[in-house]
C-alpha cells in the first residue's frame, strides 16, 4: 500500500517555526533590516492580512504582462501537466488553463490558495509546499516556479531542487525566475527576505539535483532573472 498522502494532509502535518527563530542579518544603515526566514514563516507571511495579494501580485494576468512572452511559448513546449510551484493567487495557473493548457498549482500559504481557489474554480490547487513534493507517486510534465524559490538560501534551495527533480518526468522542463546579482546574499523583500542567486550556482545547485540548464537570462542592471531547464534522463537524486 502506498504511504502517499495528499499534500493537504501532509502539510497538516508539518511543524511550525515562529517568529522567534529569525535571525537578524546585518545590513547597511538606512537600509531596510533583512531577516533570514524558515520556510514555515514565508507562507505565514504570504497568508497575513497584511499582505494584499490582490493588489501586489493581482488575481489574473493582463494583456499588456510583458512575462507573457517568455512564461506562454515555453507552456506551449511543455507536453503534458504543468504543475506552477509557488502558485500564490493562482493568476499564472489560471492564464496558462484558459489558454488550454493543462495545469495545477502548489501553493503553501493558506489564504492565497484559498484565494486561487475561488477564483480559478475549474483549477485544482494543492495546498502544500515544495518538500511535500517529495514523496507524492505523481510526476509532472513541466514545472513553473515564477519568483516561487526567491525565499530559499543555500541552506534550503538545493533541497527544494532536489523535491522538484523528483516531481518532474525525465526529460521535463523547468522555467523558473529569480533574483540574481554577483553574490549570494540576502536581500529584503516586502514580504519575506529573498535571496540574491548568481547564475553559476544556480545553475550547479540546479545540475546537482539532476536538471540541466538550457537557457538563462540576467541583465546585470536589474535583480530580475529566469532560466530554463530540463529533468536529465538519469536522475540523480
Ligand atoms: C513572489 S510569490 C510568486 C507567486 C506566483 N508564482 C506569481 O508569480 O504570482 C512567491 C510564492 O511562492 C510561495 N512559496 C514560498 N515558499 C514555498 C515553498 N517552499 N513551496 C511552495 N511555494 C512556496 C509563496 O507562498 C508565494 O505564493
Amino acid at each position: 500500500m502506498s504511504s502517499y498522502r495528499p499534500l493537504e494532509s501532509r502539510l497538516a502535518g508539518t511543524s511550525r517555526a515562529t517568529a522567534d527563530n529569525r535571525t537578524p542579518c546585518t545590513g547597511r544603515l538606512g537600509t531596510p533590516r533583512v531577516f533570514l526566514m524558515a520556510t514555515d514563516d514565508v507562507s505565514k507571511a504570504y497568508s497575513s492580512p497584511t499582505f494584499d495579494a490582490e493588489a501586489l501580485l493581482g488575481t489574473v494576468i493582463s494583456a499588456e504582462d510583458p512575462d507573457r512572452v517568455l512564461i506562454e511559448p515555453w507552456a506551449t513546449g511543455v507536453d503534458g501537466v504543468i504543475l506552477d510551484v509557488g502558485s500564490g493567487t493562482g493568476r499564472w495557473t489560471g492564464h496558462l488553463a484558459s489558454l488550454g493548457h493543462q495545469i495545477e498549482g502548489l501553493e503553501p500559504a493558506t489564504r492565497l490558495v484559498e484565494l486561487a481557489r475561488q477564483t480559478h474554480p475549474s483549477v485544482t490547487f494543492h495546498h502544500g509546499t515544495i518538500t511535500d513534493l517529495s514523496d507524492s507517486p505523481k510526476r509532472w510534465a513541466g514545472l513553473l516556479a515564477w519568483y516561487s524559490l526567491i525565499h530559499m538560501g543555500p541552506g534550503e534551495l538545493p533541497d527544494a531542487l532536489v523535491a522538484l527533480r523528483m516531481a518532474v518526468e525525465d526529460g521535463g522542463g523547468l522555467l523558473m525566475s529569480f533574483f540574481s546579482g554577483p553574490s549570494l546574499e540576502p536581500m529584503y523583500h516586502p514580504v519575506a527576505t529573498a535571496y540574491r542567486w548568481p547564475l553559476p550556482e544556480l545553475a550547479q545547485a540546479l545540475e546537482t539535483a539532476g536538471f540541466q540548464v538550457t537557457s538563462s537570462h540576467w541583465d546585470p542592471r536589474f535583480p530580475h532573472a529566469y532560466l530554463t531547464a530540463e529533468a536529465s534522463k538519469q536522475n540523480l537524486a
